[in-house]
This record gives C-alpha cells, structure tokens and sequence, in this order.
C-alpha cells in the first residue's frame, strides 16, 4: 500500500488515461541533428587546472578562473575505495560501505528532538508525540556548520525534509484503507510531515542530538506559513480562513531541497496533490486536472476527516501548495515563507547558483512524466556583505522553462504574463495566474518535456549543473501525443516521442543530462547541454516491448543496458556535488533486486568522476528503501545519508520486508532494545573513514592539508 502514496515510477496506480490529442512534439518540429560534442571539451580545464580550481574554492580567485562555465574536472583526492558488491537476492537488510569505512545510524522516525520521551514504534503516533520527535520518511538536506572553521565542523544544524508518511505505520493499522478515518490519525500524519531542524555536536567521531537545543524545531503540515512574491494575495489563493490568500497552515511532500548563499534553506513541495480527495463527486477543471487532483487522492483518506483536504468544500486550497518554501534555520520563531516567484509545479527541489557578478539563479525540476526543467534569476544582486539584504531576493526576478535542441544548444524560455501568448484570452489573467498555472504556461512556450526531472547538482567550481531524469514508461509509447499548448493535458498523460534530450523509449533506468550556461552567467538565456551517462544493467535481456516506437537518437542501440563507466545503477534521483568536485549519485527504484533489477540489486549511492564518468558503487542499503539525501561536515569527513521507506510495500504485517534499523544492522538505535522490532523506520546514517580521512578520497591527508 505504501507505494502508492508515494508515485514514483514504479506500478504506478495513479497513472492517467493517455491523452488522444496526437500533437506533435514541439522537438519533432525542430531539425533533429545528432549530438555533437561541442568545443566546451575542447577548452575545457585538464586535470591539473582543474586540480587547482578546486583547491582555491571559496577564494576570489575562483571567479577569476571561471568565467564561463567549463567541464567538471576531475575531483581533487581522486576517488579512493573499493566498491561495495551490488545487493541483490537474497538482500541484505543494512546498509553496507566500504572496507575502511562505517555507517551507524544517527536519527530515525520518533527519535526525540526534546527531553520528552521518543516514539515507542511498537504502537501508533500520536500528533502530540510526533510534534517533538523526528518525522517520517526524510528525504532532502542540508548540514548549517555554527560559525567557525573547526566549531562547524563539530556542531551544526541538520536540517531535514521529511517527504511523506506510511498511513498504516502511524496508525499502526494493516487495514488503513478500509479503516475509520478520525481526525487524530490524520492529524499524527501531518505532524509527520514537514522538517525537522536538529542540532548536532561532535562526540567522539560522532555526533549526538543536542536534545535541549533552542535551535531543534519542527515545521509540519499545519505550521502557520506565508505566501510571498508575485502570486501573494492572488483571488486563486483566497479560502474561508485565509481571506488574504496570504497564510497558509503547513508544507507537504517536502522531497528535495536548497540552500542559500545567505544562510536559509529551501524545501521543495512535490507530489502534494495526492492529499487533496472529496467526499462527494468532483467535477475536475482543466487546471486540476493538468496537476492530477483528483476525487479519491494517493489513498490518504484526509479529506474524510479534515475539510481543508475536500476539494469540492475548498477549491483553492490545492493552489496553495506546490512551491518553493524558504526557512530560515537559525531563527526557531521565524515562518516559512512559500515564494511563488518560482512557480508551481511539483518541485523536487531548489539549486541556487550565485555567479561571478553575484547574480543569482534558482534551478528546479518538475518531477512528472513529461513535466519541465525551470530555472529562476532574481532581479536583483547576492549582496554578500549584508546577508540580511537578500531575505527576499526570491520574491522578484524571472521564470524560465527550458528547451533543449537537438544540436545540444538550449534556451530559457521567460514565463511572462502577456507575451508568447501568455494572455488573458488563453486563461492568464496576470503573472500571479501565469506562476499558479505554471505547467499550462510552460506547455503553451514548447518547453522540452523531459523524463522526470529529479535532483539537480552544481559543480563547486564551473557551476556546470547537472540533473536526474529517474525514468519515463510513457516515453516513445503509442500512441504518439504531447502536452497541448492549451494546457488541458491531464498530468502524465502524454507519450511524447524519443528526442535528443530523452532519448531513449521506455526509459526504465534513467540519464543524467548536463549543461552550461553561457558565458557562465547565471542570468543567461542559452546553454549547451550534453548527456553525462544513460543509466542502465550492461547484463540485462530486456528488449523493448510492442507498444513503443524504436528511438532515432542511438538509445534503441543502447536499449536497456545504458553506457555506464563502472558499477550499474538505475532510476537516479539524489544527486550532489561535494566540494572536491565528487558527484554522488542515489537511486529509487522499487529496490527489492528483482526483475530488471535482478543485477543491480537494492538502491545504491554511486560515486562518479565527473571528467570521465568512472562510477563506483559507494553503499548499498536495506530492501524497498530509496537511498536519497546526502551532505557531509564542511572537512568532508562525516557524511549524512538518508534511508527513506525501507521495507515499504509490506503487507500484512509492517516488518514483512525490512526490520531496519531496529535490527541493529548499523548499531543501536533507540528501539534496538524492545523485546521485538516493530516497524522499519526511515533514518539518516552517518558515514565516517575508519582512519579520519575524507569520505571518498583516495588519499587520507588530503584533507588536513587544504582544509585547516
Ligand atoms: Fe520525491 Fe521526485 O522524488
Ligand atoms: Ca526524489
Ligand atoms: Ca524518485
């Protein structure tokens, strides 16, 4: 049941009726060239250069060196373990790493944040309990060292989102879809919901949660937020309680996340729509459609207890969810802020790049089949002198959705209100309508629908970004159609055709896709973009099946086995650049090592050099999990990693599929004392180097020497 509550590509319930519509791809219209690697390659720093770049980061120095956007280099201290053995049948219900290396559990679902008790997992959640502990199934964040080159290395804020909840492992019920729904259960959900802010002192190599911190906070599904920017106000985000269509009662389906250069974080909301249901018949709109609410949700049954969530009782509610929230970590009293200047879509997260003329652009990604990648420029200056100056730096600027050609040049597409056809007479009444029906106007510009846009990632040094495109069943199917520029497509409806950007039909392992801005300026409105790897099991039989139409783009070469350099992976979603330029790499597919996982095994987080694409598999984790969530300490040498639904898909009895982290696989947790574990429960694990050293360098003492 879990897995329907959570719609990310696996059998997916929710999937809509394909749309009939047999438009054609705006790509399809574009000449279709084969992709050329272009001159960047050509220009772009070798290793030793590059070497050095990274060495000087955080120096003026480096915007001196870039410019313009280059190739990543290779990372300084190279890539130095052994990869971990895939985890496949019969699965290993822990979390593995390195030789030299170690993994413990550092928090899980129900730890305490307080000095009141923890969760006991062996009963249900209660909305009082959950308001003081850590909450469900986290996903994106963010580590904010205390000021002070060694002080943030041993003390810190973690702050964390936590994506969505298990109904029946907060109920603690087997049968929650045939159950009574009261407002207590929902209410102990959408406690868990939200972020969890924790302060973390260094203990002995490790670190414990200050438990009587100021600083530790839970934000949740009913925190008194603002609305902010352009659509703040706007009669679409008006209800009954909030008249002013400027406060909003809480954040959902936080997925990925930011951070900003002044200090605040960002939490992406994503699949929010699957809260929304209706006690009596819905009769859609075109626009509710296109962002898939529909009268019967994910399964979470709210609405049979809490009106807010009856669609038919508060039609704009689900307006006013879907954006980019900004939190200000430090201050406990302050409200998140949602900035609708970004859009709203179904956010996986938010990547801010500051430039060297201080100009700021915000990266996002719709994570829909056949949704859009945006990116945000602020109109005004990153003022690094006065941090205060840029609080709101992200309620003004411009929108861009993104086109990719087929000759790996781009552009950004500007989502303004009354040009290109975003006017009144096609349903855009001002930009605050342009902002809330974002998708309807990013159909209506021909922006590239991509294959699931996931996490996206942004070299330290040449701000080159790259982007997850996790998978995409709709790709290449029959029959052909594409998101009508009139915005009436209903979410993930389409099967847009193979172009140079998604190439390949039925996109079951995913790519990795790449770009650089030109000249390296963050407010550019051109790119060049190239695929950094197509995903895949080199051993797999799989051909492809009778419903989709063979690619043009070399991806029915390729076909299932992808062109990966080292270990097989698939379906990547987290991704992150650490400082030495390392891009790590997490998945989420179904990780139970079967079918077109039968090689791959469970979920994994790779290691990749960028500058030749040599991938190895870091950590491999417990069955029905998704890895995803990673940062480390400043010095790089703890790394925190998140383990979200492990054992999800259970049936019958919570533990049929996972007992971690309660078995004790990754040491103690606070339940691994119960007489009997109870339920898996989403954890963040802490990495270290048995010898001190840098998490994935090749040299132990690479880090003292640049670092302190
Ligand atoms: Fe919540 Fe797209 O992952
Ligand atoms: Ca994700
Ligand atoms: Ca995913």
């Amino acid at each position: 049941m879990s897995s329907t509550l959570h719609p990310d590509g696996k059998a997916n319930p929710h999937d809509t009726v394909a749309n009939s519509s047999g438009n054609e791809s705006i790509l399809s219209l574009i000449e279709q060239r084969q992709l050329n690697r272009r001159g960047f390659l050509k220009t772009s720093l070798g290793a030793a250069a590059g070497a050095t770049a990274v060495a000087v980061l955080g120096s003026s120095v480096v915007d001196g060196l870039t410019n313009y956007a280059n190739a990543a280099p290779a990372p300084l201290g190279g890539i130095g373990f052994e990869s971990v053995p895939a985890n496949v049948a019969p699965m290993t219900d822990g979390v593995t790493v390195p030789e030299g290396y170690t993994a413990r559990v550092l928090i899980s679902w129900g730890d305490s944040l307080s000095n009141a008790p923890d969760w006991d997992p062996a009963g249900a959640m209660d909305e009082a309990t959950q308001l003081h502990c850590f909450g469900a199934h986290n996903d994106g964040m963010h580590y904010f060292p205390f000021p002070g080159k060694r002080r943030g290395n041993e003390r810190g804020l973690l702050v964390c989102n936590h994506e969505y909840v298990d109904p029946g492992l907060a109920n603690n019920t087997t049968s929650y879809a045939t159950d009574t729904i009261t407002l207590a259960m929902v209410r102990a959900q959408q406690a868990a919901h939200g972020i969890s802010v924790v302060d973390l002192q260094e203990k002995k190599g490790g670190f414990e949660i200050k438990r009587n911190s100021p600083f530790n906070r839970r934000i949740t599904g009913n925190t008194a937020c603002e609305i902010s920017g352009p659509a703040a106000g706007h009669a679409m985000l008006q209800t009954a309680d909030d008249p002013t269509g400027t406060r909003v009662l809480g954040t959902l389906n936080n997925c990925a996340h930011g951070h900003t250069p002044w200090g605040t974080y960002l939490t992406c909301e994503e699949n929010w729509n699957g809260y929304f249901g209706s006690n009596t018949d819905l009769a859609q709109t075109a626009h509710e459609r296109r962002y898939g609410i529909t009268k019967g949700g994910f399964g979470y049954r709210w609405h049979e207890a809490d009106d807010r969530f009856d669609v038919n009782l508060n039609r704009n509610e689900p307006n006013r969810f879907g954006w980019v929230v900004e939190i200000d970590p430090w201050n406990p009293r302050s409200n998140p802020v949602k900035r609708t200047a970004l859009g709203r879509l179904k956010h996986e997260g938010a990547w801010v790049v500051v430039d060297h003329k201080n100009r700021v652009a915000v990266y996002t990604g719709d994570d829909e089949r056949n949704e859009y990648v945006y990116k945000f420029v602020c109109a005004r200056r990153f003022n690094p002198k006065h941090p205060f100056a840029n609080r709101d730096l992200l309620d003004e600027g411009t929108l861009y959705v993104a086109r990719f050609n087929a000759d790996g040049s781009g552009q950004w597409l500007p989502l303004v209100w009354g040009k290109d056809g975003l006017t009144p007479e096609n349903g855009f009444a001002d930009q605050g309508e342009v902002l809330i029906k974002c998708r309807q106007a990013a159909d209506r510009l021909g922006a590239t629908m991509m294959d699931r846009p996931e996490w996206g990632a942004v070299h330290p040094v040449t701000r080159e970004v790259y982007m997850t495109f996790t998978n995409n069943s709709r790709r290449g199917n029959t029959p052909v159609s594409s998101n009508n520029p009139d915005g009436t497509t209903p979410a993930a409806a389409a099967n847009p055709p193979v172009d140079a950007s998604n190439p390949r039909p039925d996109n079951d392992y995913g790519h990795i896709i790449r770009w650089r801005e030109n000249m390296g300026r963050a407010d550019a409105i051109g790119f060049e973009w190239d695929i950094f790897v197509q995903c895949g099991d080199k051993d797999t039989a799989k051909t492809l099946g009778g419903s989709y139409t063979p690619g043009e783009f070399g991806g029915q070469t390729l076909g299932y086995k992808g062109n990966i350099n080292g270990d097989d992976y698939g379906a990547p979603d987290g991704l992150w650049f650490d400082q030495d330029g390392r891009l790590w790499i997490q998945t989420d597919q179904v990780g139970d090592a079967t079918g077109d996982w039968v090689n791959i095994g469970g979920n994994v987080m790779m290691c990749a050099d960028p500058s030749t694409g040599e991938t190895k598999r870091f950590l491999t984790s417990p069955p029905h999990c998704e890895v995803t969530g990673v940062i480390t300490t400043p010095d790089g040498r703890a790394m925190f990693v998140g383990i979200q639904h492990p054992g999800e898909d259970w049936a019958g009895n919570f533990t049929a599929n996972s007992k971690w982290p309660d078995n004790g696989y990754n040491g103690p947790t606070t339940a691994s004392d119960l007489v009997m574990v109870h339920k898996p429960r989403s954890s963040v694990v802490i990495i270290t180097r048995d010898d001190g050293g840098v998490i994935g360098a090749s040299n132990k003492r690479h880090g003292p020497k640049h670092r302190e």
